[in-house]
């Protein structure tokens, strides 16, 4: 019962919270964000910092993750830093081993890592590899890095994960079938886990991001100029965070979703014009 009401109370002492000024649930927790170097993952990190959580930051390249980890410090938060290639599965056992041993334990896992591919199928016939390494970064490494961070979670009855999905796994955007796929993957999985963890108070949330300027984007040409701010995408994250809820949805990304299911042939003429309409750009063309 506890759980089933969680969001809804969640969401009217976020209400509550905001106008009175009152500290965030986040105030002394650990969130271990992964992709912390950059984009998303970084406003992430100092939008939590900010609310006072101890923040443990995850990426490939230590220099970057140094000089987010300098501006928390110079803010006055707490953070703690982690390198880590989140497609090499042992070095996550180890990632999980040393968080737990410096920690005890995760209170909110945020797998924001990832990585875009969008290239259409003709220029994919010879790149199976597009989809083994999308799989690598965004399904596997956060399934690893979960099912090690889960039994503490589940023991101490609390627990948050948080996957930084895509509007794609509504919309079914043509050029994305490798990305789109194993962000769904991860979508599912983390249905079919929180439903397994429910009663241990362990929930998952699914943000399906819309387009965020990222340096993630820039090489699509197509996006140039629009989407949100990174910054502006970390206040949805915080706010997912602080009430846990199942999926946090785009209208559009729903539209796209209730269309798909009343007129499936009618939604993908529409996808196949607009997919006509807007070229691969020259960085997917040159491969
Ligand atoms: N930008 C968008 O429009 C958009 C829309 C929907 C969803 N998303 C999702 O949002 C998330 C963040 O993306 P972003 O737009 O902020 O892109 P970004 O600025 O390129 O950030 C990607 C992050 O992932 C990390 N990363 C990549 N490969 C890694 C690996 N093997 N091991 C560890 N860390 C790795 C990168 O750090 P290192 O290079 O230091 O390892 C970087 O911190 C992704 O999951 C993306 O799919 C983005």
């Amino acid at each position: 019962m506890r759980t089933l009401l969680q969001t809804p109370l969640a969401r009217v002492t976020g209400v509550v919270r905001r106008v009175t000024g009152a500290p965030s649930p986040l105030q002394g927790r650990t969130v271990l964000i992964t992709g912390a170097s950059s984009g998303i993952g970084e406003a992430t990190a100092y939008a939590v910092a900010e609310r006072g959580a101890h923040v443990l930051l995850v990426a490939r390249r230590p220099e970057e993750l140094a000089r987010v980890a300098a501006t928390i410090t110079e803010a006055g938060g707490k953070v703690s830093t982690y390198p880590c290639d989140l497609t090499d599965l042992d070095a996550i056992d180890d990632l999980v081993a040393e968080v737990l041993a410096a920690h005890g334990a995760v209170d909110h896992l945020v797998n924001n890592a990832g990585r875009s591919i969008r290239r259409s199928l003709r220029l994919s016939y010879d790149r199976f590899h597009d989809f083994e390494r999308t799989m690598a970064i965004n399904y596997f490494g956060p399934v690893r890095l979960t099912m090690g961070l889960l039994p503490t979670m589940r023991e101490r009855g609390f627990g948050h994960v948080v996957n930084i999905v895509t509007w794609g796994n509504q919309i079914k955007a043509p050029k994305f079938a490798a990305y789109i796929a194993s962000k769904q993957a991860l979508d599912t999985f983390a249905r079919i886990a929180g439903r397994e963890t429910y009663g241990d108070n362990v929930l998952f949330t699914n943000i399906r991001v819309s387009l965020v300027q990222t340096p993630m984007v820039a090489p699509t040409e197509a996006y140039a100029g629009r989407g949100h701010t990174p910054a502006r995408a970390a206040e949805t994250i915080v706010k997912a965070l602080e009430e846990r809820p199942i999926t946090v949805n785009t209208l559009a990304g729903s539209a796209a979703e209730v269309l798909n299911l009343v007129a499936p042939r009618l939604s993908d003429l529409l996808f196949h014009l607009a997919d006509r309409s807007l070229p691969d750009s020259s960085a997917a063309k040159r491969g």
